[in-house]
């Protein structure tokens, strides 16, 4: 297994490109599903994730052709309506096939993806709404098995929660759906805006883009024609290298990035001391010496993101005086906590929220990633821990942060990739 060493950083100068977004290209690459031409997809980023549910697609007879950063899938040839255990178990984002294959086959069978280290995490808004557009679901022996042999109609969902994956599910299935679908409290994720943009160019009126109410007016099993796009810049990515930057008070630029898509991560650097120069697809920060504390509470877009989280607290390790998080999407993604305070952090934790004196030394030790942002968390904290951090089970980071190690190398960094 790899793991990453990373020693305490003397400076970081220099431009970091930032990848296209993980959380985008799942849906877009599900989305091909829909479709009756060969998809081409540009600006992937070079993560675990997008291999996964390009091998799923593959298993279920799609052709998928992935070099560098693009993709061509072509789904014609997809023959099977199951996703296995083997695969769901490892991303369950595997999820985001739902909608489609059902939609397009009036069968679709996905293996139940059960807990994960950040909470449980369930999927029955997913089901209720398919439910109610008219499938038929049955669950046993661990995987959802879902019917619509007429087809899936379009109708009127309301969601109990806001849910990123559960909007982008029901987008796909009203967009071959007969009729009109109207969803309310719909994610408006930057991720959500860009799955809605792309159907609404290849045929499928959608009306509300970017609210949190969508009108999908379904193409009645038509297959669509999409043309080729490119994925939007991943701002988990850009606020976790501008986290990066705030933490080592070092001035760091980020290339292909969007500025409009960080507003609440960019609002809150800038509360604790940080300032910006923005252009149309760069953004250079501007940190200050003195890091100060910040109130922060994680909610849907364009609040706060929960995937930000984890980076926030280990700045506010840094930060003059005590910072409060208060964690509101997942019910147990704090557990970055204690590897943060086997470096030395002072956090106390009292159920979802964090309290963090900050100002406290961080020493290097060894450090095991719970998950993927937490994973980031551990990186950022390495960089300014005195001697050698060794940062754990990376296989998380793998699953969404592309070449991590190298970007933060080529901007100063001393992180290395080792085997155990
Ligand atoms: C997506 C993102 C993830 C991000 C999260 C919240 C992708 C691939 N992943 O995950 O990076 O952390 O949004 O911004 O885009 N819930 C239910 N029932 C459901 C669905 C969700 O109770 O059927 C709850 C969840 O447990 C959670 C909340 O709703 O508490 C939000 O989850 P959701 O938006 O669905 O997260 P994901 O789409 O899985």
């Amino acid at each position: 297994m790899d793991y990453l060493q990373i020693k305490k950083v003397k400076s970081l100068s220099g431009n970091i490109k930032i990848s296209g977004a993980k959380n985008a290209s799942l849906p877009l690459i599900a989305m091909t599903i829909l479709a009756k031409n060969s998809v081409s997809i540009k600006n992937l980023p070079q993560v675990a994730d997008i291999r996964t549910l390009l091998k799923l697609l593959s298993n279920l007879g799609a052709e998928c052709n992935f070099h560098d950063d693009k993709v061509v899938v072509n789904t014609s040839s997809l023959a099977q309506t199951k996703a296995t255990y083997d695969i769901v178990k490892t991303m369950r984002a595997s999820i985001l096939v739902l909608g489609p294959i059902l939609t397009r086959f009036g069968h679709c069978e996905v293996s139940l993806p059960g807990g994960c280290a950040i909470g449980q995490r369930p999927v029955d808004l997913h089901l209720k709404a398919l439910e109610q557009m008219g499938a038929i679901i049955d669950i046993k022996s661990g995987y959802i098995e879902a019917t619509a042999p007429n087809g899936l109609k379009g109708c009127d969902i309301i969601f109990d929660k806001i849910t990123v994956t559960g909007t982008a599910n029901i987008i796909m299935a009203a967009a071959l759906a007969n009729g009109k679908t109207t969803l309310t409290n719909a994610a408006r994720e930057p991720e959500v805006v860009q799955l809605c943009e792309v159907l609404n160019n290849s045929g499928v009126m959608i009306e509300g883009i970017g609210t949190a109410i969508l009108t999908i007016h379904g193409t009645n099993s038509k297959l669509l024609n999409i043309e080729g796009f490119t994925v939007i810049p991943d701002r988990i990515e850009a606020g976790t290298y501008l986290c990066a930057g705030a933490i080592t008070r070092d001035e760091l630029t980020l290339t292909n990035v969007n500025a409009g898509h960080l507003g609440a991560v960019l609002s809150k650097l800038e509360e604790m001391g940080s300032s910006f120069s923005i252009t149309k697809d760069t953004i250079t920060i501007h940190p200050s010496k003195v890091i100060k504390s910040v109130k922060i509470v994680t909610q849907e877009y364009p609040a706060f993101p929960t995937d930000m989280q984890a980076q926030f607290l280990a700045l506010a390790t840094q930060a003059n005086g005590t910072s409060i998080i208060e964690e509101r999407l997942f019910e147990n993604r704090f557990m970055h906590v204690s590897e943060l305070q086997r470096m030395g952090a002072d956090i106390s934790l009292n159920g979802h929220v964090a309290t963090i004196n900050g100002g406290t030394k961080l020493s290097g030790t060894d450090v095991m990633a719970t998950d993927l942002r937490a994973s980031s968390a551990l990186v950022l904290a390495g960089l300014v821990a005195d001697g050698v951090t060794d940062v754990h089970r990376i296989y998380h980071l793998d699953r969404g942060y592309d070449a991590l190690e190298k970007k933060l190398e080529a901007v100063g960094a001393n992180v290395k990739r080792l085997k155990e």
